[in-house]
């Protein structure tokens, strides 16, 4: 069951306008001083952008660009072995640097000339419905902040290396891009809790965690596997089932750690196919239909 705002450490603005981010005690960077002012300071650059305005830049420490180089090169070759081959042929097209973390306005520069989708600053939390909406408008609520750099491998909050290497590579994909268009209609379409909240569900089984066959092996095209060196690891030790979104609707699961249950689609297009119009035809019916209306 997906909890709205457990995904991002909550993020308060004081009467005197100074921003803080609110880490959990089991978020590593719980007790680094330095690392809590900055996640604030960077939450701060997002606030104060509103839309229409150039998306803030910011100003990467050495440090936040070491872990960017120790994600890119931990990670490249374990996507060379279990990454789809879209998401490798997207990596390439979109060609980011692994030396340095790029900006917001340079993933959506790569992006425009292939699908034209825009990454826009995210401070922390944005509603489910803003930012499921707005993937309909090739929008893409990002946050900038890095990961601590005391566990590179996993985070239990998406950072900007999910956002980028995760999301940003396979929205150069432009079957992906439209399956997250779809997503984001449908997330616009619906009006009720229950229905937005199977949309959510399959987004995470499938744009955030879906795994696919491709010549007998088990691949990654989920986004928070592509962005983490430490769950795409363990991906084949888990238990994979076959693509079900009543099954999606119904399963519990904990966003904060390694996930125990993956649904593999047959093929690239077959998760095209099924995932896509899975988006284009749920409605409020669905949660009925799919007999998990309790659920929510
Ligand atoms: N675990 C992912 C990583 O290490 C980031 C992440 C945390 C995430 N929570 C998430 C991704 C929820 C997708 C959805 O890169
Ligand atoms: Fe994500």
């Amino acid at each position: 069951m997906f909890e709205e705002g457990q995904l991002y450490s909550p993020v308060t603005v004081g009467e005197d306008g100074q921003v803080e981010v609110h880490l959990g005690d089991n978020h590593p960077g719980f007790a680094d001083q330095d690392y809590r002012a900055r996640r604030s300071e960077i939450a701060a650059a997002a606030l104060g952008w509103k839309p229409g305005e150039t998306v803030p830049r910011i100003d990467y420490t050495e440090t936040e660009n070491e872990i960017w180089r120790t994600v890119s090169r931990e990670i490249a070759p374990l996507h060379a072995k279990y990454a789809c081959r879209n998401y490798i042929a997207a990596v390439e097209a979109l060609n980011l640097p692994t030396d340095r973390v790029p900006q917001l306005d340079e993933v959506s520069a790569g992006l425009k000339g292939l699908t034209g989708f825009e990454y826009v600053p995210a401070a922390g939390i944005v509603p489910l419905e803003e930012f499921y909406g707005s993937l309909a408008d090739g929008q893409f609520h990002s946050t900038q902040y890095l990961r601590h750099h005391a566990v590179p491998l996993y985070t239990p909050e998406p950072d900007i290396i999910h956002e980028v290497i995760g999301h940003g590579n396979l929205l150069a994909d432009p079957q992906v891009a439209e399956v997250k268009r779809l997503a984001g209609a449908a997330a616009r379409r619906v009006q009720t809790r229950e229905a937005l909240q199977v949309v959510a569900d399959v987004f995470w089984f499938t744009i955030e965690f879906g795994v696919l066959h491709e010549d007998g092996e088990i691949k990654a095209y989920g986004a928070g596997l592509l962005s983490s060196y430490g769950e795409i690891e363990e991906m084949r030790e888990v238990e994979i089932r076959p693509l079900d979104f009543a099954e999606m609707a119904t399963v519990d699961y904990d966003i904060t750690h390694y996930q125990p249950v993956l649904f593999a689609a047959e093929s690239f297009s077959h998760m095209v196919d099924e995932v896509g119009n899975f988006f284009a035809t749920c409605d409020d019916d669905t949660p009925a239909k799919l007999g998990v209306a309790a659920k929510a």
